[in-house]
């Protein structure tokens, strides 16, 4: 077998067997197969798709890629969540230190900006010093120690999904359904948890247009999930406007401070809270959504929550002082309003847009090895039904330089519409959990 003819077949469209996906997954993993022939194979399954039997097979073949982690030492149900990747979806840094602090363990491999959408670690190491690279013993007791730890794929875990994640985001294949479902899953069982709750994001800023795929993605992420043996629930979710306010990746940790210190902006909250509230209910902390969501608030209110994620700062290095003063977060130079032409009631915001700005002043990647800067990003200061008259400001652009915000404040504007009104964008669109 070459990785020539796994090309050919695909190409092709033909299905692969799952010795072919092994034999991939494999490559990927150790380098055997080269970046061209891996990102042109990655372009065939964009184009012809893989059914059910092979994105079960790729899933298991990326999970075996590394070690399989056993966290059966930490006492209690081991949850997980994972978002399939949006504009602005900070909602992790808010879920999992919040449930964590209900002490329900948390063990979670996130991934990296990809495309227009920004990732977790990115994020995570806008904090000074903080390192997302932890060894496999280091991330599992960090677990049994402070009942939390978010780390990235390593050469031990899921390393073929490091290798295809990152050439996806350079090579204009993320947007597939087969490859997103391994990616996530694959990392999920990797990474040992017990059961899992799924973010799938569908709307303009997510890699998934309607809300029928969305479904789709859900219910095969679900089966997934099941097939493995791991309590598994998806929620389908809007991501047509950017989630919550702030969108770049130290900006995305302030709003994140915020939140868990009982702020911060409606959507993102109630987004945060009904994961958060699923996880628990998967942890056997009760069937009861609504109770479940009183008890998360709870902590984001007595300040438990911010407690843990100041746990988990210092825990992976970095500085637990920005948990008190966001302002020690990198800050871009230039901040600079843009202002709505008119007056009326903003009916749409192009989260998809935002996102390629974002990544415009720096945010994201455009070829693998790009370094990214962690201070830039747009803070939108109205959401879909909000009122706004003409000067006011819609957005502040955080840029590295005056001529970047020149040149991007007009993309900025027109990403907004101003209309008479707005119809309200639901943001929980549907739950879908095994059969
Ligand atoms: N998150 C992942 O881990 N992989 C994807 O492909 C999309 C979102």
């Amino acid at each position: 077998m070459t990785a020539l003819e796994i090309i050919r077949h695909k190409r092709d469209g033909l299905a692969h067997s799952a010795a072919e996906l092994e034999f991939l997954a494999r490559g990927a993993a150790t380098g055997s197969i080269p970046d061209y022939q891996l990102a042109a194979w990655l372009m065939a399954v964009r184009l012809r798709g893989m059914d059910e039997t092979e994105t079960h097979a790729l899933t298991m073949a990326m999970a075996h890629s590394g070690r399989m982690l056993d966290l059966s030492s930490i006492p209690g149900t081991k949850v997980d969540k994972h978002s399939t990747g949006g504009v602005g979806d900070k909602a992790t840094l808010v879920v999992a230190p919040m449930v964590a602090a209900a002490g329900i363990p948390v063990a979670k491999l996130s991934g990296r900006a990809l495309g227009h959408s920004g990732g977790t670690l990115d994020k995570l190491e806008a904090i000074p010093g903080l390192r997302v690279d932890l060894t496999v013993d280091a991330f599992v007791s960090q677990v049994r120690r402070i009942g939390i730890a978010i780390a990235g794929q390593t050469a031990d875990l899921a390393p073929a999904d490091k290798t295809l994640y990152a050439l996806r985001d350079t090579t204009a294949t993320v947007d597939s359904v087969p490859l997103i479902a391994s990616s996530v899953m694959s990392k999920k069982l990797a990474a040992g948890a017990d059961a899992i709750v799924l973010d799938v994001k569908t709307g303009r800023g997510a890699f998934i247009d309607t809300q029928a795929e969305g479904e789709a993605l859900a219910r095969l992420l679900v089966a997934i999930g099941a097939r493995a043996g791991r309590q598994t629930v998806a929620y389908v979710t809007d991501m047509s406007q950017p989630l919550g306010r702030a969108v770049g990746n130290a900006l995305e940790i302030a709003e994140a401070i915020e939140t868990l210190r009982g702020g911060g902006p409606a959507d993102l909250r109630q987004l945060s809270l009904r994961l958060g509230a699923e996880m628990l209910r998967l942890a056997g902390a009760g069937d009861d959504l609504a109770a479940n969501e009183t008890r998360l608030a709870e902590g984001l209110r007595d300040g438990q929550a911010l407690r843990k994620f100041g746990e988990l700062i210092e825990a992976q290095g970095g500085d637990p002082r920005v948990g008190d003063d966001p302002g020690r977060l990198p800050r871009a130079p230039v901040q600079r309003a843009v202002s709505a032409p008119r007056d009326g009631v903003v009916s749409a915001i192009d989260a998809l847009e935002i996102g390629l700005v974002s990544k415009a002043l720096g945010a994201g990647r455009d070829r693998k090895e790009d370094p990214i800067d962690v201070s830039v990003g747009i803070v939108l200061h109205r959401k879909v039904g909000d009122a706004v008259r003409a000067g006011e400001a819609l957005a502040t652009v955080h840029a590295a330089r005056a001529d970047q915000f020149d040149a991007l404040r007009g993309r900025v504007a027109a990403a907004f519409q101003i209309g008479r009104d707005a119809q309200p964008l639901p943001l929980i669109l549907r739950r879908i959990a095994q059969g």
